[in-house]
């Protein structure tokens, strides 16, 4: 009950803050940054995207008509002048930068791609705000898999050291290197006088919800085979996973920027936003769940053969996000899970028509957690 009362507050004054607040997303075609687009709109922010195309076919950017209400700017990280005249030119309060290569099985196909977007799109990024003199609060959102992944049951804690076995954790790793350096370098709170930038990470894992539709993600695998009738193929079924609602993050990381913006650079640094111990569910719990949703057509087996390595469970240490932020993961897994078919089926009777469903879970979210 503490907890429902503590975030109805919170988020009473999140709405407030955010209304006609100019927020710069990188990566707003892809599916958190469409889903963080939606609900900064919803709360009458004034929003600019600047990303690669979308990074799949379909797409809840096109689905959910997300550019509609907002600047949607078509460039690569790795044009740091496309980059720096965008944020020039928009002139924003707050960045939140989501863009990256955020598939760990194509980082072993392209490093390169990798690590020039994770880290040195990073670095351009990092590079056009101190030349953009308007931004005020900056979230860089990495991954739980930036963690030196010691295979151990307790959740990994803000203070414990950076590694990644792959390209890609490695890359999310590097970027909270290049946050670090910068913080120290040239947003240090001790001149925040100077130069008026707060900068903090933001750590969650695997997350779930409608509108995603990346290759080799569990969810979107599933929903491609059921829309096919086909059978999906589970690699590791007793593999034990996080399961978390995407908007549970993302409350964490408007509830971060909110605070670096009013408050300053006491709340710079790395945070957690994981899920509760009780999300944890094996791989074939969730395959099981998520069909008894879906109904008709949801078919499942064991897939075969040799893939690339996966780390165990990395679990996350919330308890900074908890007491100085008051944020609080919002939905089981259950309910997750229940959100996230609720989405794909009705995507399956109307491919185009999603804005409407994603701002009334928004909404929903709203009511409920926040
Ligand atoms: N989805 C998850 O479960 C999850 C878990 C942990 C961390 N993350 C992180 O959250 C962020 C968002 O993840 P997502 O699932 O929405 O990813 P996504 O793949 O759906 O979207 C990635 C976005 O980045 C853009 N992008 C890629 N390369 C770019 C480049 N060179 N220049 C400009 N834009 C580029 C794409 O166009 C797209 O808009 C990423 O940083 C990802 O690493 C995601």
């Amino acid at each position: 009950m503490e907890k429902v009362v503590k975030q109805s507050r919170m988020t009473e004054s999140l709405v407030d803050f955010y209304s006609k607040k100019r927020v710069l997303i990188t990566g707003h075609t892809g599916f958190k940054g469409a889903w963080l687009c939606l609900w900064l709109k919803h709360m009458g922010a004034d929003v600019c995207g600047y990303s690669l195309d979308v990074p799949s076919n379909p797409a809840l950017f096109e689905a959910a008509h997300v550019a509609d209400g907002m600047t949607s700017i078509q460039g690569d990280l790795r044009d740091f002048a496309l980059l720096k005249k965008s944020l020039q030119a928009f002139q924003p309060e707050i960045v939140v930068h989501m863009a990256a290569q955020s598939l760990v099985r194509r980082s072993f196909i392209d490093p390169v791609e990798t690590y020039s977007t994770n880290v040195m799109g990073t670095v351009h990024l990092f590079e056009a705000v101190r030349q953009t003199p308007s931004v005020r609060a900056v979230v860089n959102v990495t991954s739980d898999k930036c963690y030196e992944n010691r295979e151990w049951v307790w959740g990994y804690r803000e203070t414990d050291p950076m590694g990644g076995y792959d390209p890609y954790s490695s890359s999310k790793g590097c970027s909270e290197l290049v946050t670090s350096a910068y913080l120290r370098s040239y947003f240090h709170p001790d001149a925040y006088e100077d130069h008026g930038v707060s900068l903090a990470s933001a750590r969650a894992g695997n997350v779930i919800g409608g509108g995603d539709f990346a290759e080799d993600r569990l969810i979107p695998d599933m929903v491609r085979a059921f829309m096919k009738k086909d059978a999906v193929h589970i690699r590791s079924p007793h593999a034990i996973r996080p399961w978390q609602h995407v908007l549970d993050p993302l409350s964490g990381y408007l509830m971060l920027a909110q605070r670096l913006y009013v408050d300053g650079p006491q709340f710079g640094g790395g945070w957690n936003f994981g899920p509760s111990d009780h999300s944890e569910l094996e791989v074939g719990q969730v395959v099981e769940r998520f069909a008894s949703f879906w109904g008709e057509g949801a078919n499942w087996s064991l897939a075969d053969g040799h893939h690339p390595h996966e780390a165990g469970l990395l679990k996350l240490d919330c308890s900074k996000a908890r007491s100085r932020l008051k944020w609080a993961p919002g939905l089981d897994a259950h309910q997750a899970l229940a959100w996230t078919a609720k989405w794909y089926k009705a995507f399956e009777e109307n491919q185009k028509g999603m804005g409407e469903l994603s701002r009334a879970q928004v909404r929903q979210y709203e009511g409920l957690c926040i």
